[in-house]
């Protein structure tokens, strides 16, 4: 499992979905160590996990799938990201996030409700909190159904 998090929030969906899911998982932080990743070639299944920003999903997410595309299009793949919105918001942001060429292969994709730390912010990211997500106060949940529901599809494919 690759993520990158800026705040922690997609840290903590990792390490519960790391929990849930079956066989051997190795949790891998992009932020901390992009440049020294294990060999891929030693997985049968990759979960990837981003969080949106401004639209966009985290550049390291990005460019670790977009560096990785062609050994990733040959694994059981799963992809999520963590974010604001929900609905179609949310799913739009979730189909513009990935590779398209990821997207039509991966077993499972889903977003998953984000958290808006205030106390971890920067002046401006608390701005655009306010004016731009209209948020104004501290929205800290772990969405626990959709993660075992998406660990649950990930161990159930893996018997076919
Ligand atoms: C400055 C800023 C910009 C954000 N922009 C978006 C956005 O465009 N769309 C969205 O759905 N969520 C947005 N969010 C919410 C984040 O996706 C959410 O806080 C997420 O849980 C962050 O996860 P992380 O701490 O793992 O990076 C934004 C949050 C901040 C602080």
């Amino acid at each position: 499992m690759v993520y990158a998090s800026r705040h922690g929030t997609t840290k903590e969906y990792a390490r519960k979905l790391l929990k849930l899911l079956d066989g051997n998982v190795d949790l891998c932080s992009l932020d901390e160590r992009a440049n020294s990743m294990p060999d891929l070639s030693d997985y049968n299944t990759i979960v990837i996990g981003g969080s949106i920003h401004y639209g966009k999903n985290s550049k390291l997410v990005l460019k670790f799938a977009n560096d990785n595309i062609e050994i990733l299009k040959t694994k059981r793949l799963g992809l999520f990201v963590t974010s604001h919105f929900d609905g179609e918001k949310a799913m739009e942001q979730l189909h513009n996030a990935y590779p398209r060429e990821l997207l039509e292969r991966a077993l499972v994709v889903n977003y998953f409700d984000g958290e808006l730390l205030f106390p971890k912010m920067n002046f401006i990211e608390k701005m655009v909190a306010k004016l731009v997500l209209k948020a104004d106060e501290i929205k800290p949940l772990i969405s626990k159904p959709k993660i075992t529901d998406f660990a649950n599809k990930l161990n159930e494919l893996y018997e076919v």
